[in-house]
């Protein structure tokens, strides 16, 4: 039997905690099967005298006392509850004391404490430290931390926790303890505890005042040297960090402690961020470019929240985006200055259609700032995050670059040490651009991409027509009208001779920048000057808004435009547009039964952008020659046939390799016979993706190139031509798939994060045994369905990645997934609820297919599910 749904929480209800909590002792005997934690904390009436407190406190092994002010609380005064313990009558001021015992043994969930590779380690957002003590669990309760750990000398050496080390020592012949004190007040979702033997990476950094951090990563014996690039993202996060917000670090140490089993990529608790292993070990030999590429971003995401999360934290769980998608503007911004930023921002907006726009698409849409949620761990979205970026950007394009500087420094100055809200980010930002941006904030409000339509207008006696240009956002759940919202539009016109000139003026840019065109209401016409009347109309470079552009240019138009724009995502964007469309007429050819003509105009327009630009800049050609995913033209198709657009990109690529054939030969040639060290610089891993594209063509044809590709996968020298090959043979299968894949696990069967890469190839594999071969991979002897990283590797990669087989007419796919839901679901309810997300595409398959979908997600909801999962499932069938 499932249990009943708890009813939403809702923005409109929060109230401020009645009681201040400025300092608490945590005191903690660690043990694997049973730790006692004992807590005291100072509390202070700031509500009502009659008001009760709240403490939230779950999964506990046994609770023992509970004092107020040295004493034991009356009978009268306790009240337990399912989540957590009631305390009536109390003084205004006062010392609280309570004790429990947890089992970091028995935790699977990964939140709260637990163990990871034979080591205590803890995640606490964004409920997890109610799992440790009982606590007002929620970000507006802001405390100075002092801990003392106590644990076995020889099996946890290495004890840590948050802020500066204070004293350590011997208890007895087995036991030691160590203090740590945070002088900065945090929420508890920051709290960490780390204990356990490690290697240590140390090095340091001086801050722009002159004071020396210590800076260390912590990592499994034998790791050391594999964190070396690591340290490096770190030590240019905080000089970036310095440099471009003026932000400074403000402990003496810095730690970072890498576990293996993480529900995410990393966490940024105060001082000692806990990090997925993925993304902090890597060296030539085990990690591909991607990989130091995720370590650098994540590294600096988790430091930079240091300001914009810790010193300044987030009010209530609604306000998520004040620090995710913040954070993720600036670790994006870092990335384009460590690396290419035209490469980056398209590689920004690849993952934001790719994830963001579908989720806004389907019945998991949700706005930046959601207004209610059943379940906080489903927040952590592509919508709060990656759109939450997004639109610090259109806000910093829309006031422009100096009032977005100093709108910032108002909003450190202003709520440093406070739990606030959207609405306090944005008084900075309305001081500093001298206007009102409450209509911008709707972009908050509202789930849904807008559609710009973009159309020229003929006015009655003139000679030029007015450009118009219509915005529209389609109902999503729970909000089925739709305001129109401020849309920054970077906009450009080119004439037909390719001179770049003001649509409005006509005057040539003459290298100077487009204007901004701001969208405010439904509908903006702008009178277009005689010499634009027929010029081509770039509009959305950069991508300055997230928004889908409809216009009314004609193939050739768009072709043209790849050939005179200057804005590299423009150029990028106008060849991916003509590729959307052609591929999608092609499905729909192929679905009719009918065999589709090869696009001459398009093949032939890739070509010669990839030859004009591939020696120079290699990571941008890569881009060009990379065809839409099929999980972006799943969503432009009714119904979405993955296999006929898998079809479809297949006779694009053989086309394009016919004609690219003597530059992929001589990529190749240069592969095997470079001598030079592996680097992982964005100038070689560019060079890297370029042959990678090269040689993802090559497995275009069926097995007709296979035996080159496995050659390519033995001279590989290096993680990442190694997987260049091995996945372009995935796409082939056969003999030579399989001695590739034999040969990767013979080599690095003792090396989890490698194997996880596997793992993971293979659940990619389009074949018709794809479904059996996942089945096959997680009865593997390394198959462990407790750890996040190999789960995900198979049941993610394949449900989220393979499309073709997941949304396979038997239905089938649905059902595997159904089964590893209910197989990870008990143990670890977030990741199965994260794995359901794949669900989210449903009801655009097929009839047969979305009846399977259906059968299967009604089936689940019948299961005795975890809220995290129920949430998803329910959602997902809502009408
Ligand atoms: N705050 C973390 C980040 O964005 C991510 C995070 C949220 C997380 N919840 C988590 C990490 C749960 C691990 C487990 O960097
Ligand atoms: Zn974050």
């Amino acid at each position: 039997m499932r249990t009943d749904t708890p009813p939403p929480v809702l923005l409109q209800d929060y109230k401020p905690y009645p009681f201040e909590i400025p300092n608490v002792r945590l005191v903690f005997q660690l043990d694997t099967a049973r730790t006692h934690v004992l807590s005291t904390m100072q509390v202070k009436r700031t509500g009502e005298p009659g008001d009760s407190m709240v403490l939230d406190g779950v999964a506990f092994e046994e609770t023992g006392k509970i004092l107020i002010n040295g004493t034991p609380a009356e009978d009268h005064q306790v009240e337990f509850t399912e989540t957590g313990v009631t305390l009536h009558a109390l003084p205004d001021d006062f010392e609280l004391t309570t004790e429990v015992w947890i089992s970091p043994e028995k935790n699977t969930e990964l939140s709260g404490l637990y163990m990871s590779g034979g080591r205590f380690c803890t995640q606490c957002e964004a409920e997890g430290f109610r799992r440790i003590t009982y606590w007002p669990d929620r970000p507006d309760v802001m405390s100075t931390f002092s801990v003392r750990i106590e644990a076995d000398v020889e099996f946890a050496p290495t004890l840590l926790s948050n802020g500066n080390p204070g004293e350590a020592g011997a208890i007895d012949e087995t036991r030691h303890y160590a203090e740590w004190d945070d002088p900065h007040p945090k929420p508890s979702y920051l709290f960490a505890l780390c204990g356990g033997d490690y290697d240590v990476f140390t090095d340091h950094f001086i801050t722009m005042s002159g004071k020396e951090v210590a800076l260390s990563i912590f990592v499994d014996k034998g790791d050391a040297e594999r964190a070396a690039y690591a340290m490096d993202s770190l030590k240019r996060s905080m000089k970036w960090d310095e440099d471009t917000f003026g932000r400074e670090y403000d402990l003496d140490v810095f730690n970072i402690v890498a576990v293996r089993d993480f529900n995410f990529g990393a966490m940024e608790n105060k001082g000692l961020n806990i990090f997925n292993s993925a993304y902090v070990l890597a060296n030539a030999e085990t990690a591909t470019d991607g990989d130091f590429e995720a370590i650098e971003s994540i590294v600096a995401h988790e430091y930079f929240h240091n300001w914009t999360g810790n010193r300044i934290t987030c009010r209530d769980w609604f306000q998520l985006c004040l620090k995710e998608g913040l954070t993720v503007f600036r670790d994006q911004e870092f990335s384009a200055d460590m690396r290419s930023r035209p490469v980056q921002r398209i590689k920004d907006v690849i993952r934001l259609r790719g994830r963001q726009f579908a989720e806004d698409a389907g019945p998991l849409a949700h706005p930046v700032r959601p207004d209610r949620y059943a379940s906080i761990d489903n927040l952590y979205t592509a919508t709060v995050y990656e759109k939450g970026a997004e639109l610090i950007r259109a806000l910093k394009t829309y006031i422009g670059a100096d009032a977005f500087k100093r709108g910032m420094d108002l909003y450190f100055e202003k709520y440093d040490g406070t739990a606030t809200t959207i609405e306090a980010f944005y008084e900075g930002f309305e001081e500093a651009a001298g206007f009102d941006l409450s209509r911008f904030r709707t972009w908050y409000s509202q789930a849904g991409t807008p559609t710009v339509t973009v159309e020229r207008v003929d006015v009655e006696g003139s000679n030029a027509p007015r450009l118009r240009l219509t915005q529209a956002n389609g109902p999503t759940p729970g909000q089925t009208e739709k305001k129109p919202v401020p849309i920054p539009l970077r906009m450009t016109a080119f004439t037909a001779d390719g001179t770049e000139i003001n649509p409005e003026t006509g005057e040539p840019r003459d290298g100077q920048d487009e204007d901004v065109v701001l969208l405010i209401d439904e509908v903006t016409e702008l009178q277009l000057a005689p010499n634009a009347a027929d010029a081509l109309i770039s509009a959305n470079r950069n991508f300055s808004a997230p928004v889908r552009i409809k216009d009314e240019l004609t193939m050739e138009d768009r072709l043209k435009l790849v050939t005179v724009e200057t804005d590299a995502f423009a150029k990028w964007e106008a060849l991916q547009t003509v590729a959307r469309a052609t591929l999608l007429e092609m499905a729909h050819t192929i679905v009719a039964g009918n065999t589709p003509s090869i696009p001459d105009e398009l093949v032939a327009a890739m070509v010669t952008a990839v030859k004009d630009t591939h020696e120079t800049d290699p990571a941008f050609a890569s881009l060009l020659l990379t065809l839409p995913g099929v999980g972006e033209l799943f969503m432009e198709m009714t119904p979405a046939n993955p296999a006929a657009i898998y079809e479809a990109k297949r006779l694009v690529r053989t086309a394009i390799l016919k004609q690219l054939w003597p530059i992929i030969d001589e990529v190749i040639h240069e592969n095997l016979t470079d001598e030079g060290e592996f680097t992982p610089d964005a100038v070689s891993a560019g060079r890297r993706s370029f042959y990678a594209a090269c040689i993802d063509l090559l497995s275009a044809e069926g097995d007709k190139h296979s035996a080159k590709l496995l050659s390519c996968f033995r001279a590989a020298k290096n993680m990442t031509d190694t997987m260049s090959a091995l996945r372009a043979l995935s796409n082939v299968g056969g003999p030579d798939f399989e001695a590739a894949v034999q040969a990767f696990e013979a080599k690095w069967k003792h090396a989890p994060l490698v194997m996880d890469k596997w793992f993971g190839v293979q659940a990619l594999q389009a074949s018709d045994d794809a479904i059996a071969r996942v089945r096959g991979l997680m009865e593997h002897e390394d198959f462990d369905w407790k750890n996040p990283n190999r789960v995900r590797s198979v049941a993610a990669t394949f449900a989220m990645g393979n499309l073709v087989a997941f949304h396979s007419e038997t239905g089938e796919g649905y059902k595997l997934l159904g089964e590893v839901v209910r197989k990870v679901d008990p143990l670890n309810g977030a990741l199965s609820a994260r794995l359901l997300t794949a669900f989210e595409q449903w009801r655009r398959v097929s009839e047969t297919a979305q009846a399977h979908a259906r059968a299967e997600l009604e089936a689940l909801r019948e299961c005795d599910l975890s809220k995290n999962a129920m949430d998803i499932v329910q959602r997902a069938l809502a009408d």
